[in-house]
């Protein structure tokens, strides 16, 4: 059997990337909602349809666990998803602790990248309350960011600009620690630590989910020898043509390139 991840777009795929390293004979089905993507910008009722139409599909293609590789699906949908399915559902959320516990060595404040929808749960909210006893996290949507990686515009002269305007009013200097809540962002780790003085972490939730994923497969004893295949499916159909495969497959070998900077919870 086969293990599903899911996200709005492209985003997932970060996270996929690290399972690729951890898990490596397993094989893969990766839905994008492309169709729907960006939920970050979007109501939640209506992007808890999205998610639950697409989990609905996924359960339907004989899988034996399913990232929820997307922040903010997770941290809208996933408890309810769960009493929905009895496959094992993991998600990701913002490595807001990691980040915090990294804070006693430099006095350096927090600072989370999300999307608007994240921010604005309770989910969130809750997990910052119950952690960050210091007052040092503080948070900025970047839904540009995920409009960047779903027309696949990875260059620096573009995203820069863009992050140096949105951070115009932050003093950067004052960071220790970048959390990256949403796995769009990842792609942009470069330019990210472009702008931030250079001691700054970077930090995501993908390898502590990748690492989780293989402990449950590991416990439930589900741990394959399969080939490592990944089908690619896009809001509901199987994606077949060979440029957006060939895309896809680019998008896994630029996230090869970049894991030696990749640090994580
Ligand atoms: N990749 C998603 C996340 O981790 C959401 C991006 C979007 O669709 O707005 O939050």
């Amino acid at each position: 059997m086969r293990i599903g991840f899911f996200d709005s777009g492209i985003g997932g795929m970060t996270v996929l990337h690290q399972a690729l390293r951890f898990l490596p004979n397993e094989d893969y089905i990766f839905y994008a909602d492309t169709l729907h993507v960006p939920y970050g910008e979007k109501p939640k009722k209506e992007v808890r349809e999205y998610i639950f139409n697409a989990v609905d599909f996924m359960a339907n293609q004989e899988i034996k666990a399913l990232v929820i590789a997307c922040n903010t699906a997770t941290s809208i949908a996933v408890d309810d998803l769960r009493k929905n399915y009895d496959f094992p559902i993991l998600g990701i959320e913002p490595a807001v602790k990691p980040a915090i516990q990294s804070w006693a060595g430099k006095q350096k404040k927090v600072l989370v990248f999300a999307t608007n929808l994240t921010l604005r749960e309770e989910k969130f909210h809750n997990l910052v309350k119950s952690i960050d006893h210091y007052d040092i996290v503080e948070s900025v949507p970047l839904p540009g960011l995920v409009q960047f990686a779903e027309s696949f515009e990875f260059r620096e002269e573009k995203v820069i600009p863009y992050l140096k305007e949105e951070l115009s009013s932050f003093d950067l200097k004052q960071y220790g620690t970048i959390v990256l809540g949403c796995t769009h962002f990842p792609y942009f780790e470069d330019s990210i630590r472009d702008i931030f003085p250079e001691e700054v972490d970077i930090i995501s939730g993908s390898i502590g989910t990748a690492k989780n994923l293989k402990r449950i497969l590991e416990t439930r004893n589900q741990i394959n020898e399969g080939a490592g295949d990944i089908s690619f499916f896009k809001s509901g159909y199987k994606v077949e043509d060979k440029e957006t495969l060939s895309n896809y497959k680019k998008l896994l070998v630029m996230l090869d390139r970049k894991s030696s900077l990749t640090t994580g919870a």
